[in-house]
């Protein structure tokens, strides 16, 4: 079982919300955990679980996000069938659960099995953190 997870962090909430689904996903097998600067859409091809994390910028994920998932179109028809995931943080959270809808429909539409994973709303708690590693193990037992 394999899980990549991908992140646009530049002020490093998303980064810190990563890094404790992928301890969690651990407990599950074996993980990439990358930021987007990092990573490629091709990954994508090997992972069965994906799990995309990103601010929320104007209600919607971050135009780095977008022009990744954007590039893995070539990839259409290859994810069928995969388990997707998706995290985010903004400041609100009306804004902040647009830009997850929006993460969460981009995987639908690549055919994956979505579930929706945490928003944090300003700087991450403990509890945020716990919420997102037990999301991380969580999501990797479906398969
Ligand atoms: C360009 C830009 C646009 C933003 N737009 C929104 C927004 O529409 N709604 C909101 O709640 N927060 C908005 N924010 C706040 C970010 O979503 C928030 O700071 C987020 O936690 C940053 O995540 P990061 O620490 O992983 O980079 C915006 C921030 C930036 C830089």
């Amino acid at each position: 079982m394999r899980t990549l997870i991908v992140y646009h962090s530049p002020e490093g909430i998303c980064e810190r919300m990563a890094m404790a689904i992928a301890k969690g996903a651990e407990k599950n097998g074996e993980v990439v955990v990358k930021s987007l600067e990092e990573a490629s859409p091709k990954e994508m091809l090997e992972a069965d679980v994906i799990i995309l994390g990103s601010p929320c910028y104007f209600a919607n994920m971050s135009w780095q996000m977008k022009k990744f998932i954007d590039e893995s179109v070539e990839f259409y028809n290859s994810l069928k069938g995969k388990k997707g995931g998706c995290f985010a943080s903004s400041a609100t959270l009306k804004d902040g659960k647009d830009a997850l809808l929006a993460l969460s429909v981009a995987l639908e539409i690549h055919g994956m099995e979505v579930e929706e994973g945490p928003l944090s709303v300003g700087v991450p708690d403990e509890n945020l953190l716990k919420e997102c590693e037990e999301y991380g193990e969580r999501i990797g037992k479906s398969r």
